[in-house]
């Protein structure tokens, strides 16, 4: 026997009882997204790698060591597997020439790539929702995605989040910033692991976003960039948060936090929860005013986030997620040449009034599937032998309790349609 083939490692399959709850959240997603004007947009998986190289930064590590890249072996194409949205989104806004149509906001889903190691919440194939806003450059835009974050938050009833929040400043702040920073560390230079004396001058910033300990007290004696803020920036920053406190949104200025992408200035922010372990950023972003301009297109500002659905989704779970199992309306048992064609009939004009019908295939007895129909959790069952094939007509049995009763195939969905009203009421439903 050949050896069975597995997933690779760090993407997962998503099984019916866990894609019912995805189906849930992303519907939740999509009504909170429209309820802030935010529309769809779908771009490619795959994309050239310059896109990446150019956007996030090539002293990243996600442009160092985390990008699924290759050569299309028949055109000689570099291309890469898409680690994150905000590039792509970037890239189809100018090509399509959306911005002369004025500001866009969108929002895009779907499976990213990162060859990160895999562990609890870290997955090389996870997904994430982003939401991007492009040509708007006042504070209240950068404050209304953290209010978005917020109302998902409590639509979700979620409550074990906190929002992280910083100013990057400008190019100019930060490199006021940086020449202050290197000089900071060449004084330690001897105190640096050997990811910080590589990172010293090619890019400082992210040392402070270092996970080793070791460096910590280093780190937090450093340089701060809030201190090398002009006037325009911390007033930007400034306003951003007059909003969230006047709604009512706590949070916490975190001068470290700097994020793993180069393409942001101003406002960043990450919602984060100490409930999931080492993974806790549950979604980040920030503006990034720069990057439609360094991808080609006139210069335009623009902010935005995205959610890690796979962490969400964990933290809903933790905070009692119940989404329930989704059953049939009917199940329909039938025996027989006759009765198995009156079953597909019944069974398509019941859809097309509206109800969830699973129609039993494969044959067997009636108690056979009978048993098949309790184990489906649908209220009713529906049985078609052979005299009920020869009169045109179904019995309808319920599966809790209640008398079976027959009744003409063409009367069924009215007769449906009271049955299930009735058990909704008796469920304090309706
Ligand atoms: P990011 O911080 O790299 O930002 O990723 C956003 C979120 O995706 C993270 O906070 C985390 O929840 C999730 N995530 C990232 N890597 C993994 C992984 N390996 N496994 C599971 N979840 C992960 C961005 O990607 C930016 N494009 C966000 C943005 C949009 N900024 C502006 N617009």
């Amino acid at each position: 026997m050949s050896q069975t083939l597995q997933a690779v490692r760090g993407m997962n399959d998503i099984l019916p009882d866990e894609a019912e709850t995805w189906d849930v959240f992303e519907e939740i997603v999509r009504s909170w997204l429209r309820s802030y004007g935010y529309r769809p947009m779908r771009m490619p998986l795959v994309e050239p790698t310059p896109l990446f190289k150019r956007a996030i930064g090539e002293v990243t590590d996600i442009v160092e060591k985390e990008m699924y890249s290759f050569v299309d072996s028949l055109n000689g194409d570099e291309l890469t597997l898409r680690p994150e949205g905000t590039a792509s989104c970037v890239r189809a806004v100018i090509q399509h020439k959306m911005l002369h149509a004025g500001p866009q906001r969108l929002y895009y889903h779907g499976p990213m790539y990162r060859h990160e190691r895999p562990q609890k919440g870290r997955y090389r194939q996870f997904h994430q929702i982003g939401v991007e806003a492009l040509g708007l450059a006042g504070p209240d835009i950068d404050a209304e995605l953290i209010l978005m974050g917020a109302r998902l938050w409590d639509d979700l009833a979620i409550d074990d989040v906190r929002l992280e929040l910083n100013s990057l400043g400008s190019a100019d702040e930060r490199a006021r910033h940086r020449g202050a920073l290197v000089d900071y560390l060449q004084a330690h230079h001897d105190g640096l692991d050997e990811d910080g004396r590589r990172r010293l001058h090619s890019n400082p910033l992210r040392i402070l976003d270092t996970k080793n300990p070791e460096l910590q007290s280093l780190v937090e004696a450093a340089p701060k960039l809030i201190d090398f803020l002009g006037e325009a920036s911390m007033a930007h920053f400034e306003a951003v948060q007059q909003v969230l406190k006047d709604a009512g949104i706590p949070f916490a200025i975190n001068p470290r936090l700097v994020r793993g992408l180069d393409y942001y200035n101003r406002t960043v922010f990450e919602w984060v929860t100490d409930s999931l372990g080492a993974q806790g950023t549950v979604c980040a972003g920030g503006r990034y005013d720069g990057l439609v301009e360094q991808l080609g297109g006139k210069p335009a500002p623009a902010a935005g986030f995205a959610i890690g659905v796979e962490r969400v989704l964990a933290l809903w779970r933790a905070s009692g997620e119940t989404t329930e199992r989704m059953v049939p309306d009917a199940y329909l048992v039938h025996v027989g040449d006759a009765a198995g064609r009156l079953a597909f009939r019944v069974a398509e004009d019941l859809r097309a009034c509206g109800f969830d019908v699973l129609m039993h295939c494969g044959g067997g007895s009636f108690k056979s599937q009978m048993k098949k129909a309790d184990g489906s959790g649908a209220e009713l069952a529906l049985l078609i032998g052979e005299d009920e094939a020869a009169a045109g007509e179904v019995s309808l049995k319920p599966l809790r309790g209640g008398e079976q009763q027959r009744i003409s195939a063409d009367r069924l969905a009215d007769v449906l349609m009271d049955r299930l009203l009735q058990v909704e009421e008796d469920d304090g439903g309706i």
